[in-house]
């Protein structure tokens, strides 16, 4: 077979959507809980509030809140979906996954659906493999859902992370196209990463108990200083080696979407891989850290901004720690 005459086949976003809870969580009140400063957390993170989801929801509520809006917005039909991909870090149980959930409450019968966890880097991961279903094509409608209600993994009194999380929900519809889409990705991971950020307990490890409830372990808990260095090191090197195996340059892309951690940490990134001032899109002021859905969020809050044709350039640092970029032609 001459595979020289192969034409290619992407897999494009063609509908976006999104969710974030009504609740607001602003620095004012942080300052009533914690020894912090509207000032201070501005400064150091760029961030001036969060969502934060209600207690009786969890995080399939905001993710099914947000395929709706999506459906909706582009005229979608669900019954067209055969694979359903959520990435969180923060399922509704340890089992069944939260993409089964998903998938009920949306009233789908026999999709395919699970979970995948890599904390922040997980709508990425999950956008790769999304991609690689359609391109064996095999599938034909894949959803790719980041989701996370860290909320509930944040003591709120712990001003080292209660400045930084939030919560909410962001969608995608992948489908194949022979004009562009997913081009390529670099998704990487380390484990030894694990001891500066992590919830220790409630998994297989340390089970839940009365003491582990009542201790700090139950939370999120990291150190912020080591993740900072590294995530900035990792998405630069990352988007780096994206663009050279392309043989493109920073001034090729149209669009770069970071994870959104901390503003500081997203103009690092933008510094260090030069790219034009206005192309870095961020909504961190008023979300903060949803973890697997900033990238998801960030792009449909800023939707009219991206034109068919645009080169967009997706990079993420999480967990793991987890990292990556994806690059892709934007279609929807
Ligand atoms: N309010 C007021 N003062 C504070 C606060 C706060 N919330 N936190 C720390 N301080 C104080 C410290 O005590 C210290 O005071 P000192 O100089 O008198 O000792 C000073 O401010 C500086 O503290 P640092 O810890 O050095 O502050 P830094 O600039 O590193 O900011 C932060 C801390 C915001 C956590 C930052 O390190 C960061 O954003 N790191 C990345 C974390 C992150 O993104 N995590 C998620 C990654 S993705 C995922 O998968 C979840």
């Amino acid at each position: 077979m001459n595979t020289s005459l192969q034409t290619r086949l992407f897999a494009a976003i063609t509908a976006i959507g999104g969710y974030v809870p009504q609740n607001r969580r602003t620095n004012n009140d942080l300052e009533k809980v914690c020894d912090t400063s509207n000032e201070w957390i501005i400064k150091r993170t760029g961030i001036k509030e969060r969502r934060i989801l209600e207690e009786d929801l969890a995080t399939s509520d905001m993710a099914v809140r947000a395929i709706l809006n999506m459906v909706q917005a582009y005229n979608k039909d669900l019954q067209d979906i055969d694979a359903l991909i959520v990435a969180t870090s923060t399922p509704d149980m340890l089992m069944p996954a939260t993409a089964n959930i998903i998938a009920e409450k949306l009233g789908l019968k026999s999709v395919w659906a699970f979970d995948m966890n890599a904390a922040c880097s997980g709508f990425l991961y999950a956008l790769d493999m999304g991609a690689s279903l359609i391109e064996t094509k095999r599938y034909q409608n894949v959803l790719v859902v980041g989701a996370d209600n860290i909320s509930t993994y944040v003591n709120e009194q712990d001003r080292s992370t209660n400045i930084l999380f939030g919560d909410g929900a962001g969608v995608v519809w992948l489908e194949a196209s022979l004009e562009g889409g997913i081009m390529d990705a670099y998704l990487r991971s380390n484990g030894s990463g694990r001891e500066f950020l992590n919830i220790e307990a409630g998994g297989s490890l340390y089970p839940l108990d009365k003491e582990l409830m009542s201790s700090e372990r139950r939370y999120l808990r990291q150190d912020g200083k080591a993740v900072f260095k590294q995530a900035v090191q990792s998405m630069s090197d990352a988007c780096l080696h994206v663009l050279e195996k392309n043989n493109l340059t920073i001034d090729d892309v149209s669009w770069l979407v970071p994870h959104q951690a901390n503003q500081r940490i997203i103009d690092a990134v933008g510094r260090s891989i030069n790219i034009a001032e206005g192309k870095t899109l961020s909504n961190i002021e008023y979300l903060g850290n949803t973890i697997a859905a900033t990238i998801p969020l960030c792009i449909w809050e800023n939707i009219k901004r991206m034109k068919t044709g645009d080169l967009v350039m997706l990079t993420a640092f999480g967990a793991g720690f987890s990292w990556g970029a994806s690059l892709l032609r934007w279609m929807a």
